[in-house]
C-alpha cells in the first residue's frame, strides 16, 4: 500500500495542493487497477509551509510539488 498525504493546510492548499488533489483524484479514476493499493488522504499543516506545496509519499516529504512533480509522483504509482 502506497500512502500519499497531500497537505491541506491553507498555505499548501493555496499554493498548489488544491490542484494536486484534483490531479490525484483524476489519476486514480483513470487507473482503477491501482486504486486498491493507494491510500490518498489530506493532511494537516506539517509546519513546512515555506517549502510548500508539500506532499508526503510513504513518509517522505516532497516539497514545492508543482504540477509536473505531482504528475511524476502519480506516474510512479504505476510501476
Ligand atoms: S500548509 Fe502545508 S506545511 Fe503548512
Amino acid at each position: 500500500m502506497k500512502t500519499i498525504v497531500i497537505c491541506m493546510g491553507s498555505s499548501c492548499f493555496a499554493r498548489g495542493n488544491a490542484r494536486n488533489v484534483e490531479l490525484a483524484e483524476a489519476f486514480l479514476d483513470a487507473h482503477p487497477e491501482i486504486e486498491a493499493r493507494v491510500d490518498l488522504r489530506g493532511g494537516l499543516c506539517c509546519d513546512r509551509c515555506a517549502d510548500g506545496p508539500n506532499v508526503v509519499v510513504d513518509g517522505t516529504v516532497h516539497t514545492r510539488v508543482d504540477e509536473p512533480a505531482m504528475r511524476a509522483i502519480l506516474d510512479g504509482l504505476l510501476g
